[in-house]
């Protein structure tokens, strides 16, 4: 526990909505609550936490600086310069991949027929870290989260591959007792030489 003591850990947390128009947007299910219980760990272990927070009703732990963003963007301009001095950066945010290419400014009125979103990529900021972390040749501790239905291991190794990133979390989110807005997860970390699969507990125990 003590290897944490005034160590700077960056936790992000929560969904990120992507604006239609001023009344819509485009989100996901992520509740925040196992981003938050990383964040309240490492606050117990000693370490200084900054939480990098998308839109969620949930509070943010006490003793953690936090920063609150909407988009996947947002997200990005947070992280980045938290990443340059960090220990530890641990991605538990449920990130968009995609966001619509040009929001409108105005409500966006129905039309009597189909509607086609164009949407352009986000910038993946985990994968980002680790490329610059191989090319600087140091940098701090990277963990990602893998939230998939099937292949979960698979997926999960291939994903900390490619981006370059000590550990990814995988969570099987088919699972009922497992994954969004539930108290508990049933998660396997996946790093470099071995696969460890944790049984079902409270976001807290995986924490
Ligand atoms: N992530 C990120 N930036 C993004 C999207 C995701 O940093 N724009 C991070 C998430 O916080 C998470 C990890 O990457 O830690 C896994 O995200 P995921 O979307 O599952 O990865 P992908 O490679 O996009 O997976 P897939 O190819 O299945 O879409």
């Amino acid at each position: 526990a003590s290897t944490l003591a005034d160590r700077l850990v960056v936790v992000t947390a929560g969904p990120t909505f992507e604006d239609l128009d001023p009344v819509r947007y485009i989100g996901n299910r992520s509740s925040g609550r196992m981003g938050l219980a990383i964040a309240r760990e490492a606050v117990r272990r000693g370490a200084r936490v900054h939480l990098v927070l998308g839109p969620t009703s949930l509070e943010p732990p006490a003793g953690c600086e936090t920063t609150r963003v909407r988009r996947a963007a947002d997200l990005h301009a947070a992280v980045m310069p938290l990443a340059e001095s960090a220990d530890v950066v641990i991605m538990a945010a449920a990130v968009a991949d995609y966001t619509p290419v040009a929001p409108s400014h105005q409500k966006i009125a129905k039309q009597a027929g189909p509607v086609t979103l164009t949407l352009a990529r986000t910038v993946d900021i985990l994968a980002e870290r680790g490329q610059r972390r191989a090319s600087a040749g140091h940098g701090p501790v990277l963990v990602g989260f893998a939230a998939e239905t099937e292949h979960v291991i698979s997926r999960a190794s291939e994903k900390r591959r490619r981006k370059q990133v000590d550990l990814i979390v995988a969570n099987d989110v088919s699972r009922a007792d497992a994954g969004f807005d539930v108290e508990t997860n049933i998660v396997t970390l996946v790093g470099p030489d071995a696969t460890e699969a944790l049984p079902l507990q409270t976001k807290s125990r995986v924490a």
